[in-house]
């Protein structure tokens, strides 16, 4: 009811009491036809991940975790993905009416410099099958007063930014309208250049100093937006530096 009516005709949604991850149950849908939309969430999920499995704390209707399974066909490119599907959250955040808006490369959304969501993508290809793309979202609706983050930014929630807080229901239409946008486009061989300029302007450290963490490696810098390809450019001491998404992280000075 809360969809557009185009969008809700394409739309395969599961919703479960409870999973380990909403990512490993969308893996193992079948595969969506061209043009249809799969979208597992669930009210409670018990092993939320984040990148290189750290964890992902969700809390029963306090949070919103969902994965859409995308089918492309074989050898479609996939660059800079997160960082179109985090577009794509900021401006259904943006369309709720959410103020303060901003994103962290490569992954998080922000609310006022806070972490509201990650994206967590994982992909899956067999030789001549569809790709199957899994794009996984946790996204705070309320936090437990006590929360914090072991590391990394503080974390926010939705309640603290928009009164009264939209039924989970309408935050998960918001967001699914874009994400869909984002699919079709990437399955139109079109990537991450039409996002680009989006994103740049949602950058939440554009013209600050920032730190890029690669293994034993730290860039310092300033941070001068993305490529066409999604790489974050730093201009540094010793000129400018573009950084691949990869296992690398970004933090604020
Ligand atoms: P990077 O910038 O490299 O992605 P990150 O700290 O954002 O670093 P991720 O793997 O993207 O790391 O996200 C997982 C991290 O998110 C966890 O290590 C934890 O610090 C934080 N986190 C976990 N649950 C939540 C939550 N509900 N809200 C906000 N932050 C959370
Ligand atoms: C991050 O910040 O690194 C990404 C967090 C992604 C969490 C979501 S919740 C739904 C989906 N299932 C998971 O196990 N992870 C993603």
């Amino acid at each position: 009811r809360l969809l557009p009516e185009a969008l809700a005709r394409r739309l395969d949604l599961h919703w479960l009491g409870e999973c380990a991850s909403t990512n490993d149950e969308a893996m193992r849908l079948p595969l969506p036809d061209p043009g249809r939309l799969a979208v597992v969430g669930a009210d409670r999920q018990t092993r939320g991940r984040g990148r290189q499995d750290r964890i992902w704390q969700s809390w029963p209707d306090a949070s919103l975790t969902f994965s859409c399974l995308f089918a492309f066909p074989p050898g479609t490119s996939l660059e800079a993905l997160p960082l179109a599907v985090g577009v794509a959250l900021a401006r259904g955040l943006q369309a709720l009416g959410v103020p303060g808006v901003g994103l962290k490369w490569p992954n998080d959304l922000l609310i006022a410099g806070a972490k509201v969501a990650g994206v967590l993508i994982e992909a899956q290809s067999r030789h001549a099958a569809p790709t199957r793309v899994v794009v996984g979202i946790g996204l705070n609706l309320e936090l437990p007063p006590d929360f914090q983050p072991a590391s990394g930014l503080p974390a926010t929630a939705l309640a603290h930014h928009l009164a009264p807080l939209p039924p989970r229901e309408a935050v998960l239409a918001a967001l699914l309208e874009r994400l869909d946008a984002v699919r079709a486009s990437y399955l139109a061989g079109r990537g991450f250049v039409p996002w680009r300029d989006e994103w740049n302007a949602l950058d939440a450290y554009a013209g600050q100093e920032v730190a890029v963490r690669d293994g034993e490696r730290e860039l310092v810098g300033i941070d001068a937006g993305v490529d066409d390809t999604g790489r974050l450019l730093l201009d540094t001491a010793s000129g400018r530096i573009a950084c691949c998404v990869g296992d690398v992280s970004l933090r604020p000075l």
